[in-house]
C-alpha cells in the first residue's frame, strides 16, 4: 500500500467506457444486458477514485453520433440512466460526491433532464470527488457551445475579440478548466470518437482491448501505474522537467 499511496496520481481522470455490445454478444445477450452490466464497473471507479482523492471523474456514457443508434438501444439506453441515477444518487450523495453533467442536454428526454438537474443541485455543496458523466456529448459540440458563447458576449459589447485568450475560452467549455490528465479507453479501440478534444491537449492516453463491464480494480490499478511511469515534458526538455 505504502508504494501505491506514493505513485502520482492524475487529478482527473476520464473514461470511454466502450465495449458493453460485444461483452452482450459473446454471452448471446441483447446490447442492453452490456450496458446494465457496465454499471458496476461505474460504481467501482467511483468509489475507486474517491478513496484515491483523485479530483474529478469524467465518464462517456452517450455520444453526439450514439443519437444515430436504432430508437430501441437509444430508449433503453435513457431508460438505464434515468433508473440508475435513481438508484445510486443517495449513495453518492453519502460519498460526498459532486455531480455534473455535460452535453446537449436540451436533446434528452424532459424527465431525464429534470432528474440530472436535481441531483446536481442535491449534490453540489459536496467538496469529495467531481463525477462528470457526459450524456449526449461530444467534444466539437462542446467547442462550438463555447464559440457561441464568446460570439455572444462580444455581439453584446461585454467582451472584446482581443481579450479571447486560451484562458477565456476555457472558461466557456462545459468543464471549465479541467483538462483531462489520463484518458482510459476500454473496448479496444484507439481513438477519441469525439471525447473532450478541447481538454485533452496534454493527456496520457491509455487504451485497454478490456470490455468495459469486464474493467475491474485491477485494470484501473494497471492504468494509474501506466500514468505514474510518464514523465510529463510539457514540451520542455528532460533535464527542465527535473530540475
Ligand atoms: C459503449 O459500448 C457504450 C455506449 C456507446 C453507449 P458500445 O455500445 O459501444 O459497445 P460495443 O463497442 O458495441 O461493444
Ligand atoms: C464512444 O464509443 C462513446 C461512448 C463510449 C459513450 P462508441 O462505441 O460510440 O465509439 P465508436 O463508434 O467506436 O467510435
Ligand atoms: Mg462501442
Amino acid at each position: 500500500m505504502a508504494g501505491a499511496a506514493a505513485k502520482t496520481l492524475p487529478r482527473h481522470v476520464a473514461i470511454t467506457m466502450d465495449g458493453n455490445g460485444r461483452w452482450a454478444a459473446a454471452r448471446g445477450l441483447g446490447r442492453a444486458a452490456g450496458h446494465k452490466a457496465g454499471l458496476g464497473p461505474v460504481r467501482m471507479c467511483i468509489q475507486e477514485c474517491s478513496q484515491r482523492n483523485i479530483e474529478a471523474l469524467t465518464l462517456f456514457a452517450f455520444s453526439s453520433e450514439n443519437w444515430a443508434r436504432p430508437a430501441a438501444e437509444v430508449g433503453s439506453l435513457m431508460g438505464l440512466f434515468f433508473d440508475s441515477l435513481e438508484a445510486e444518487i443517495s449513495e453518492l450523495q453519502a460519498r460526498n460526491v459532486a455531480m455534473r453533467f455535460i452535453g446537449a442536454r436540451r436533446r434528452l428526454p424532459v424527465r431525464l433532464q429534470a432528474q440530472l438537474a436535481a441531483a446536481e443541485e442535491r449534490t453540489a455543496g459536496n467538496t469529495g470527488l467531481k463525477l462528470q458523466v457526459a450524456v449526449s456529448y461530444g467534444g466539437r459540440w462542446d467547442i462550438v457551445q463555447a464559440a457561441a458563447q464568446l460570439a455572444r458576449e462580444c455581439a453584446s459589447g461585454a467582451l472584446r475579440a482581443e481579450e479571447i485568450t486560451e484562458e477565456r475560452f476555457a472558461q466557456a467549455t462545459t468543464l471549465g478548466h479541467c483538462d483531462a490528465e489520463l484518458v482510459i479507453r476500454t473496448g479496444g479501440e484507439q481513438r477519441l470518437s469525439n471525447f473532450l478534444l478541447w481538454h485533452c491537449a496534454y493527456a496520457e492516453l491509455y487504451f485497454t482491448p478490456r470490455l468495459w463491464p469486464d474493467f475491474g480494480v485491477a485494470d484501473l490499478e494497471e492504468a494509474l501505474d501506466f500514468f505514474a511511469a510518464r514523465e510529463r515534458r510539457f514540451g520542455l526538455l528532460s533535464g527542465q522537467v527535473a530540475s
